[in-house]
């Protein structure tokens, strides 16, 4: 795709990635991804604002060639990651007069990950300033949005935030600007629950910070353009600062249904209650669908059969996930089977010490549920119920 204007002197010039289904080996793409590139031109000099993934070096350097650019002054290297910085080292190669513009931690990083010249940079401090001319580049440290050395880029003169991962979308489109709101809420949302929501109090902390800036208009260096920016800021102030809702969060794991048997129950029971549930069989659950219905959940309960003395292994990952991705639950809880014993709880329970949450009782069922078993998880719905009514949740 060729550059476009998105303001005069201010292109978008970056990739789209249609085809890429996995992001660190881990974290699911359903929809592909952007990786966003801005030019700006000033009066005196021109910046370009975050490279691209290494793959697409080729797109980035020829999008520099159809605009012209001759020189290239300053390259600002919002965060060090490598679908950003990784085209870096080609760009300095093209342009020999360019400046790495990034925080002193992000300066450290880029000759570690990329092994960029020390010589090739220019380090700025919170709020400091670059003069394109007739435009100014103002730089925001804004640390652990996601790294600890990623800063936010401010174009004074044109009120536009550069901010790279923060409010950005894996989502490959071929519209500049957020057209379809309500797919883009969706996909903002799995990107904040995938890499924002480990960092849930400075995400909170950093949108105070950017309250201090008028903004027309927010260019992220994933997904669509907001040219309407209240859209996505008041989505993360509602993901970031929202009170958990009356939500149970089901992810289990079956072997030979007993556990399944104990889920259909529970969810049962649950709704009942007038709970709402988000129930995820794990052997085939998009982790970004969990991640994101942990965004809103009181409440998450693991089910998983017993194999060999222990959890399922995909719901011991399961745990391990919610625990780094520590979303604000308030309560945990297991309900599964076991054929002849096993530490299923202790196992699993240990395993979320990132979360404050108050771990219920159990339900554990010796093979098929019987009516004992369904007893007891009647029993751990109504709990639920009185902890969400307790709490506020319902
Ligand atoms: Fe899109 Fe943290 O890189």
């Amino acid at each position: 795709m060729k550059p476009r204007e998105i303001r005069r002197g201010v292109y978008w010039a970056g990739a789209v990635d249609w085809d890429r289904r996995l992001f660190d080996s881990l974290i699911p793409l359903p929809d592909g991804t952007s990786y966003n590139s801005y030019l700006v031109q000033g009066g005196q000099s021109t910046a370009l604002i975050d490279s691209v993934d290494p793959t697409m070096e080729r797109v980035l350097l020829e999008n520099l060639d159809s605009l012209e650019v001759k020189k290239l002054d300053y390259l600002i290297a919002n965060h060090a990651e490598q679908d950003h910085a990784g085209a870096i080292p080609a760009v300095l190669a093209k342009y020999p007069e360019a400046k790495v513009v990034c925080t002193p931690r992000c300066k450290g990083m880029l000759i570690d990950l990329l092994m960029v010249a020390e010589d090739r940079f220019i380090t700025v401090e919170d709020k400091e300033t670059i003069s394109l001319g007739d435009r100014t580049l103002e730089f925001i440290h804004a640390p652990w949005v996601h790294w600890p050395e990623t800063m936010l880029t401010y174009l004074r003169e044109e009120r536009i935030l550069f901010p790279c991962d923060f409010f950005g979308s894996h989502l490959a489109t071929s519209d500049l600007y957020v057209t379809d709101e309500g797919q883009v809420y969706e996909a903002a949302k799995r990107y904040y629950a995938e890499i924002m929501m480990p960092f849930r109090t400075t995400i909170q902390k950093n949108l105070e910070k950017v309250k201090e800036y008028q903004i027309d208009m927010i260019a992220p260096s994933h997904g669509p353009v907001y040219n309407k920016p209240e859209f996505i800021i008041k989505a993360y102030h509602s993901w970031a600062f929202g009170e958990p809702k009356n939500i149970v969060v089901l992810p289990y794991v079956s072997m030979h249904d007993s556990t399944r048997r104990m889920v259909a129950y529970f969810v049962g029971a649950l709704v009942e209650r007038g709970i709402t549930v988000k129930q995820f069989d794990l052997p085939v659950t998009d982790i970004g669908k969990l991640a994101m219905a942990l965004v809103d959940a009181a409440t998450v309960i693991i089910g998983t059969p017993t194999v060999l003395g222990g959890a399922h292994p995909a719901a011991a990952y399961a745990a391990f996930l919610a625990n780094a991705l520590r979303p604000n639950l308030k309560f945990a809880s297991i309900i599964g089977s076991y054929g002849w014993g096993g530490k299923v709880v202790e196992q699993i329970s240990g395993m979320l010490t990132n979360l404050k949450v108050e771990v219920l009782p159990p339900v554990l069922a010796k093979g098929y549920p019987r009516e004992a078993d369904f007893k007891a998880l009647d029993g751990l719905a109504e709990m639920v119920r009185q902890k969400h009514r307790e709490t506020g949740v319902m």
